[in-house]
Order: structure tokens, then C-alpha cells, then sequence
């Protein structure tokens, strides 16, 4: 994973680097580093640690002057994470240095071969071999910056999205992708690059993603041309405008960047079905649909491919296809499903569902299941990633910059999205009444107020999280559409308190975890009504019986749960179908307050990464 950043221009080169590192730390934060050149010499400064332990070190130990730099923040993959390991590099000579995002996975046979030249190497990195391996080709091809990383690149195997500059020719920065993203922000005879378009957005709407296998020479004076790295071709930058904002990206007077985006949802659930969901007109339009219906309509099945909380969307959406518009779905892991073999047919339709858009398994499955000839659709929030690009057609969520770690915002986008799709295939395969399409409509409607109302239990869930905070482990059930939000209940505890947790369907507790029940276990049951509310008030028993602690989330109103349960959090009454997108915002909060009161990083919890672009 990790974050770059770089910048070339008439601006001090640090602040922004600093400040664009700050802001792709959810990208990785074991360790951070800059390098400056003020005319002369790069001061070059890096530790382990976050890129507050930067700043600490860099201004009290280096001159940060300069107009070129590039910074980076780490999640290692090859060498543990130490200041030495701690990117930007040098090459042995010290005139070259580099930021890299990504793995070059032959580095170990590089390496060999630049020690027989005479190579030293300090880090563990493959990074550190990649600039001496261009600096060997430097010497040896007697070529400029730009066709040696070129020719260096066509030597290695593996991901990355680079950022090199050297010291004897200060106007220009080489950049290069393959895999991991990288974007150019274009100013006025000024550059920025970066892992996304955080870093620069406050200085320049206008952007170039590179592509795949592509690289930029990014000379002052001069305009951006890509290149690509296999063959030489040359290629116009497409420049795009951002829509960004600043305030997007700030925390706007929330302690954590995770509170800030649970208490969006009511806006970002509007924002994803907006100018799509038309109730009054009876009417849902998502471009990406409506242009590519036959092949919905004629698919054999779905099948979902997503990691971490998007697979948990994906589970939701398996309910959904199946129970509303009669659709065969599988939903499986990314990482299963791109080494395992599957059977896949030109009458299949994938649905590869990530927030990033950028998660290193769900686009290798993607590229899989195009080859097997089917037809790929994409369900993402950051505009313009790599599966964005990579998939035939998509809708994307519009949840906005999601920055903790912890994916709240995104989840129930993306159950959103996958709703309106569901309802719109039930509604053209004939499987729905005009009356029952129109109900769904306006409930999908009235959600973000329901979610509003939600919200409005932080207290009451803040006082629970005081109870069961010291607790070692926790059991979340749920059934039917609440298995997958009990499962996502789970991993949000686990992910931002460390406390072991695990989420089951309510009816195979007894196959197993009921052994793990006394009266020192907290099981957090969704027994809203509709679904299966009996059967999981029945389980519920099984647990008052043998001394559980039980903490339910009920319908308003509820009054068999309350009596049972040690607390409740009501929630407003809605379709079963669209109950997940209510039930999971208490769990979220109930995460986050236990992870606060643990003296946990919310945004940032170790050894996580917001977006994985390794396998
Ligand atoms: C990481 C993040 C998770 C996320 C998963 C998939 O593990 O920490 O929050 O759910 O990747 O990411 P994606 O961007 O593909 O949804």
C-alpha cells in the first residue's frame, strides 16, 4: 500500500508534502519519510513511526527549503518498519531517489546482480534496489532519467506506482504506474503527484490518472506527456476536473475522521440514490444499467467478488438479488476466487464491489473473469480508481473521501447502490408488481431520515460501550439480510478495539459458539421486527438461559426483545430488506465509543491499511 506524494513548481516544497502525507495516512502509517532538494543537495529526512514523528524530525534536523520533494508514507511489505527501511532511497551515488507504492517481486535476483557490480544496499527494500538498478542503467545505457527508469521498470516484475527525481537535473520528476495508482494534479507551471487527489486538491482541480503501464516526465516549462513503459508510445494526458472539496476531507469538528463518517450516512445515502430513485415518476435511472440491460436480463447469475466490509455489502446484496428479483448470485472472496479455478461463462455477470477501487485481489478477479469472457460491472466510491476504469460499466456510490480505516460510510453506499440495482432488475424481469415496486421506493426514500433518527442513540450506545469495554470477546447474531451486518457488527470491533469478535447466524449459534457463552460474554443480537423475529427471539432465550449478557438492536416499540435483553437500541421500523441499512449504524457506534474508551487509533488502527494494493 502506502501513500506518495511529490511536488514540483514555484511553491515550498515541504508543507505540501507534509500536509499530503497527512492526509494518505490511510494508506499506510508504520513509518514516513521526505526528501527535499534546496538547489544544491537533497536533505533527506525518515522514521519510523506516523508523519507527526516526521515533522518532529525533519524540522529539527534538515534544511526544508527547496521547491522539489517527494514524501512518503508507509505500510511495509519488505523490511519491517524502521527508519532505515523508511522510504524515499537513494541510489549508492546519491544523485537518484525514489518513492514507491507497491512490490517488485523479483528484487531478490536484481539484487544479486547489482552486489556482483559492486552495489551496497542499507534497507531491506525492494525500493532501494529499483533506484540502483536505474542507476546502473543510467551509467551503463548512458541514457537520461526518463529511459532509464524506463528501461529499469521493463526489468522488474511486480506493482508500482514510483516517483524519482535526480539531484543533476532538478526540473524534472519521472513518474510511473502499474498497479498502484498514481495522480498528477496539473498547475500553473506547477506538479503535484500523489496516491490519490487529497494531497494537491486545495491547489488544483485538474488531474491526469496515469494508466497502467504507463509513466510522465515532469519537466517545469513544459507540458505533461505519458509514455508507455513497454513500447515507447506517446500519449496526450487526458486532464480531468475534479469535484472535490476541502471540506471532504477535513474532520469538520469530529474527534475522528470515523465519527465524521458515520454521522454522514443520512446525507451519503441520498447522495447515492439521488437524481437515480425517482418514486414519485415509479422510475430508477443508473446510466450503467439502463445502457447495459440485455446482458442483465439475460445473466445466468451474479457473482460478487469484494474483500473486508465491501464483501460484507456483497452478502447483503446476495439476499437482495435472490429475494427480490430472482437472480442466482455466489458471492465470494476476491483472493478465493482469482487463485481457485472458478467456472466462469460469457452468461455470468460480475459485480466486483470496493470503496478504494484500488484493492489488489478484487481487480485481479475482475481481469480473470474478463478473460473468461464475462461481463464486469464495478461498484466503487473513489471516482476514476483503477476498477472503475478496469470494469465494462459501474455505478459508483457517491459516499465521498471516506479517510478511517474502518469502513462505515461506504457499506451502506454500497448497499445503496446494490438495492436500486436489485429493485430495478425485479422491476424489468416482471418479478415485482407495480404496487410492490412503488412501496420499495418510497421506504428507500425515507432511510436517510431513519438513519437520522438512528443516530440520535449515540448516548444511549456510548453508555453500553462503557459496560462491555473491558470485555475479551464478543458474539454478534444475526439472521436472513442481518447475518452479513452481525458479520460486519464483528469486524468493526475487531478492526478498531483488537477485541476478539465474531459474527454468526443467530440459528447456528448452537452448532458451536453456545459452548463460549457464560455470563461474562456479551452477544450483541439484530432482533428488529419482520424476517425471522421469532426464531430469533427463541435464540435470544437460549442465551438468557445460560447467563449471556444480551444487547439487542429492536424495532421502536418492541416489547418482547426489551424484556429478555439486558440493553436495547430501538431502531425505526422499515422493509426487511432494507433493514441492514439501519441496523449496522448502532453497531458502528458501538465500535467506535469502545475503541475510544480502549485508547485505540480509530482512523488508524495498526497493522491495517485502507487500501490494499498487495495481495
Ligand atoms: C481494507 C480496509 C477495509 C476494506 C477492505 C476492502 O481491508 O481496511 O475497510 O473493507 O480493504 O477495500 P475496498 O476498498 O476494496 O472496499
Amino acid at each position: 500500500m502506502c501513500g506518495i506524494v511529490g511536488y514540483i513548481g514555484h511553491r515550498e516544497a515541504y508543507p505540501i508534502i507534509v500536509k499530503g502525507l497527512q492526509r494518505l495516512e490511510y494508506r499506510g502509517y508504520d513509518s514516513a519519510g521526505v526528501a527535499i532538494f534546496d538547489g544544491e543537495k537533497i536533505n533527506l529526512a525518515k522514521t519510523k513511526g506516523k508523519v507527526e514523528d516526521l515533522k518532529k524530525k525533519a524540522e529539527s534536523t534538515i534544511s526544508l527549503k527547496g521547491n522539489l520533494g517527494i514524501g512518503h508514507t508507509r505500510w511495509a511489505t519488505h523490511g519491517v518498519p524502521n527508519d532505515i527501511n523508511s522510504h524515499p532511497h537513494y541510489s549508492n551515488s546519491g544523485d537518484l531517489v525514489i518513492i514507491h507504492n507497491g512490490i517488485i517481486e523479483n528484487y531478490e535476483s536484481v539484487k544479486k546482480e547489482l552486489t556482483k557490480r559492486g552495489y551496497t544496499f542499507e534497507s531491506d527494500t525492494d525500493t532501494e534496489v529499483l533506484i540502483n538498478l536505474i542507476e546502473e542503467v543510467q551509467k551503463t545505457e548512458g541514457v537520461k532519467l526518463g529511459q532509464a527508469v524506463q528501461i529499469a521498470l521493463n526489468e522488474v516484475v511486480g506493482a508500482y506506482a514510483i516517483a524519482v527525481f535526480d539531484k543533476k537535473k532538478p526540473d524534472e520528476i519521472v513518474v510511473a504506474k502499474l498497479g498502484s495508482p498514481l495522480a498528477i494534479g496539473v498547475g500553473d507551471n506547477e506538479f503535484f503527484i500523489a496516491s490519490d487527489a487529497s494531497p494537491f486538491i486545495e491547489f488544483t482541480n485538474n488531474a491526469v490518472y496515469l494508466e497502467d503501464e504507463e509513466m510522465a516526465i515532469i519537466r517545469l516549462g513544459k507540458e505533461i506527456k505519458l509514455r508507455k513503459i513497454k513500447n515507447d508510445a506517446v500519449a496526450y494526458p487526458n486532464i480531468l476536473e475534479l469535484k472535490m472539496n476541502l471540506e471532504e476531507i477535513e474532520k469538520g469538528g469530529y474527534d475522528h475522521f470515523m465519527l465524521k463518517e458515520i454521522y454522514e450516512q443520512p446525507r451519503a445515502i441520498l447522495d447515492t440514490y439521488r437524481g437515480r430513485l425517482r418514486a414519485s415518476q415509479g422510475l430508477i435511472k443508473m446510466a450503467g444499467i439502463d445502457q447495459n440491460l440485455e446482458k442483465f436480463m439475460n445473466a445466468n447469475r451474479i457473482i460478487i467478488v469484494a474483500c473486508g466490509t465491501s464483501w460484507h455489502a456483497g452478502l447483503v446484496a446476495e439476499y437482495i438479488f435472490e429475494d427480490l428479483a430472482r437472480i442466482p448470485v455466489e458471492v465470494e472472496y476476491a483472493s478465493e476466487f482469482r487463485y481457485r479455478n472458478p467456472v466462469i461463462t460469457d452468461k455470468d455477470i460480475l459485480i466486483a464491489i470496493s470503496q478504494s477501487g484500488e484493492t489488489a485481489d478484487t481487480l485481479a478477479a475482475i481481469k480473470l473473469a474478463k478473460e473468461k469472457g464475462a461481463f464486469v460491472f464495478g461498484v466503487c466510491n473513489v471516482v476514476g480508481s483503477s476498477i472503475a476504469r478496469e470494469t465494462d460499466a459501474g455505478a459508483y456510490t457517491h459516499a465521498g473521501p471516506e479517510i478511517g480505516v474502518a469502513s462505515t460510510k461506504a457499506f451502506t453506499t454500497q448497499i445503496t447502490v446494490l438495492t436500486l440495482l436489485a429493485l430495478k432488475l425485479a422491476k424489468e424481469k416482471g418479478v415485482f408488481s407495480e404496487s410492490r415496486f412503488h412501496e420499495f421506493l418510497t421506504e428507500l426514500e425515507t432511510i436517510p431520515a431513519k438513519v437520522e433518527k438512528v443516530l440520535e442513540s449515540n448516548a444511549l450506545i456510548e453508555i453500553i460501550a462503557d459496560v462491555y469495554k473491558d470485555s475479551t470477546n464478543c458474539l454478534y447474531l444475526g439472521r436472513g439480510y442481518n447475518f452479513p451486518v452481525a458479520l460486519e457488527g464483528a469486524l468493526k470491533l475487531k478492526e478498531i478495539s483488537y477485541i476478539h469478535a465474531e459474527g454468526y447466524p443467530a440459528a447456528e449459534m448452537k452448532h458451536g459458539p453456545i459452548a463460549l457463552i457464560d455470563d461474562q460474554m456479551p452477544v450483541f443480537v439484530i432482533a428488529t421486527k419482520k424476517g425471522h423475529y421469532e426464531k430469533v427471539v427463541s435464540n435470544i432465550q437460549e442465551i438468557k438461559s445460560r447467563k449471556g449478557k444480551i444487547i439487542a438492536i429492536v424495532t421502536e416499540g418492541d416489547t418482547q426483545v426489551t424484556e429478555l435483553a439486558d440493553h436495547v437500541v430501538e431502531v425505526p421500523e422499515t422493509l426487511e430488506s432494507l433493514s441492514p441499512l439501519l441496523n449496522t449504524i448502532p453497531l458502528q457506534l458501538l465500535s467506535y465509543h469502545i475503541a475510544v474508551m480502549r485508547g485505540c487509533n480509530v482512523d488508524q488502527p495498526r497493522n491495517l491499511a485502507k487500501s490494499v494494493t498487495v495481495e
